[in-house]
């Protein structure tokens, strides 16, 4: 293992410093989305024909296993340490005493359940039931690097109930004004009765930590985040994209790449007011080009836009891991003298990520600077 003898087992201070040790998800055990109040899954193209509903088909799942052995090959062809989440059966149905699911996720996404955030790594509430136990194949991975080093820590967000009131149950055919005028006011699918969010709502630049108001985080979330992180040096600062009508999840929208640039996505600029943070320390904003596939070209699983060409993946200030059919954005990032390697994963997409949704760094170098003073 390539490390300082003095850097933590676990380190990751932002998204772009060079990268040590990662988790790559996995898409064994995997089953289909379920219909729930958090969710509606849609067959693209095919709105009204129900969503499948059960475990995903063995083809389906070794396309994508392929696709993310080939990521973590590339990584630690890199000299980067893999490691693999545990197997679970996400076809199981889920009952609490507050609600029931027919059957679970899967642990493509690692970056929608956990994030290290300087030395300690955080569970996330999750924002729907079919993802309430999604944490369990990382357990053991964080037990591990728990007990390896003392100075790493571990914090469980509490876990909300769930239950119909967490949700808007009429969000799904809200009709277009009404999601304009509500979204304003930063209303979406989840209440703010509980404290709810997603991992991959977040995004990390030393001190400063960004998390997108969206359907998978919530008011009451952020609260959570800034009165648990900022007595720890960070600063939380809410971010929001008005012209996403259905936001989730920050990294297909605002991309970090290295200290003064960041990847934005041209159909999702951030809020007028939420900018000069940015413009003030003379950071760069440049806008990601149109993706190769059009949403309709996006596989008809995919629950995801087609801006998952910009979720890619750091792993120094200087290399980039793109997906291989996304030639412009490759373009785009050797021009800014990024080294960018490919790997096939349109595959993985059917899952809702791509590279950057499909890993949770671990340890990168680097530690807590302040990028905005
Ligand atoms: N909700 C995002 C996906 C984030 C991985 C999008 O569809 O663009």
């Amino acid at each position: 293992m390539r490390m300082a003898a003095d850097t933590p087992v676990v380190n990751a201070w932002n998204e772009w410093d060079t990268l040590r040790e990662m988790v790559v998800g996995s898409a064994a055990g995997a089953a289909f989305e379920p219909v729930e109040p958090g969710n509606r899954p849609q067959i693209r193209g095919r709105a009204t024909a129900p969503f499948p509903t059960g475990r995903k088909t063995a083809e389906a799942v070794a396309r994508a296993e392929v696709e993310l052995d080939g990521l973590a090959a590339l990584l630690e062809a890199q000299g980067v340490t893999v490691r693999r989440p545990t197997l679970h059966d996400f076809s199981q149905p889920l009952r609490t005493p507050h609600f029931e699911v027919e059957n679970q996720y899967c642990a493509v996404c690692p970056r929608d359940v956990m994030i290290t955030l300087g030395n300690e790594m955080v569970e996330a509430t999750m924002s729907r039931r079919a993802r309430y136990f999604e944490y369990e194949p990382y357990r053991k991975l964080v037990y591990e690097y728990w007990e390896a080093d003392p100075r790493v820590s571990w914090t469980v967000a509490p876990k909300p109930t769930m239950a119909d009131d967490m949700y808007r149950q009429d969000f799904w055919e809200w009709p277009l004004e009404e999601r304009h005028a509500r979204m304003h006011a930063s209303e979406f699918c989840i209440t703010q009765n509980e404290i709810v969010f997603d991992a991959a709502d977040m995004s990390r630049l030393g001190r400063d930590i960004l998390v997108q108001e969206s359907m998978t985080t919530n008011r009451a979330g952020i609260r959570w985040l800034k009165r648990t992180l900022e007595p720890k040096g960070f600063r939380v600062h809410p971010v929001h994209f008005p012209l996403d009508y259905f936001p989730s999840h920050i990294d297909c929208t605002f991309i970090p790449l290295r200290p003064g640039l960041i990847l934005t996505n041209p159909d999702r600029p951030l809020r007028d007011d939420e900018l000069p943070m940015f413009i003030k320390d003379g950071w760069k904003l440049i806008e990601a080009p149109e993706p190769v596939l059009s949403n309709d070209e996006m596989p008809a699983y995919c629950q995801s836009s087609k801006w998952l060409s910009m979720n890619v993946l750091s792993i120094s200030p200087d290399k980039v891991i793109c997906e291989e059919q996304e030639k412009p954005l490759q373009d785009l990032l050797s021009s800014l003298s990024f080294e960018v390697l490919t790997v096939p994963f349109r595959n993985v997409f059917e899952y809702g990520g791509s590279l950057h949704c499909a890993t949770w760094d671990i340890r990168r170098d680097g530690a807590k600077e302040d990028y905005f003073p």
